[in-house]
């Protein structure tokens, strides 16, 4: 019994360790992110940024059949950012460098109706520091994304595919 406990207690510790905090809005970094499957990528020349924009399974299924506008309720957005520099092989290829940040948009229509439906998040750097010192936030992401509330909030558009 002694052993089980040591090792689920052990099992925590290591994994509090690797768990990035929740956002100061409470959301908590969507398990398996990494996983997800590509909505678009998105190259930012002002901030030299190699951007891939990710989505949950029902996220994935409503931009494969067009059905973002708006987006569903359970649909979670990824947005992963590399600052880039040139491949050290291939002169012309721009290629990721250091990780630089996640952010999330996560639809729930009720939860999140002061915000146009979307709940907001932020992880920093490898270590995904959580970003904002309180909820408030949020604020600075919803008025940028605001001027495309016509699109639900949300710049992207899935990338064409064949
Ligand atoms: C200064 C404007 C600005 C601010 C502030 C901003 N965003 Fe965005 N966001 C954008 C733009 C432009 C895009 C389009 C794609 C890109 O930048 O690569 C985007 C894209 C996204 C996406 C992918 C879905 C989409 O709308 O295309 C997510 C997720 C996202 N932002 C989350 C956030 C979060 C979370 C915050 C706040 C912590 C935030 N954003 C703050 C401008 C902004």
């Amino acid at each position: 019994m002694k052993k089980i406990l040591c090792g689920l207690l052990l099992g925590a510790v290591a994994q509090g360790a690797q768990a990035a905090q929740p956002a100061p809005n409470d959301i908590s970094l969507p398990e398996g992110y990494k996983n997800w499957q590509l909505i678009s990528p998105s190259f930012r020349t002002d901030k030299n940024q190699l951007r891939v924009i990710l989505g949950n399974e029902v996220a994935v299924r409503a931009a494969r059949e067009g059905k973002v506008n708006p987006w569903p309720d359970g649909a979670i957005l990824a947005k992963l950012a590399w600052s880039v520099k040139t491949d050290e092989r291939w002169a012309t290829a721009t290629v990721p460098k250091d990780f630089v940040q996640a952010e999330f948009m996560v639809k729930d229509s009720a939860k999140y109706a002061a915000t146009g439906g979307w709940g907001f998040a932020r992880w920093v750097g490898k270590d995904l520091k959580p970003y904002g010192k309180d909820a408030s936030f949020v604020q600075e992401c919803f008025g940028c994304h605001t001027p495309v509330k016509d699109k639900d909030y949300v710049f992207t558009h899935p990338a064409p595919l064949p």
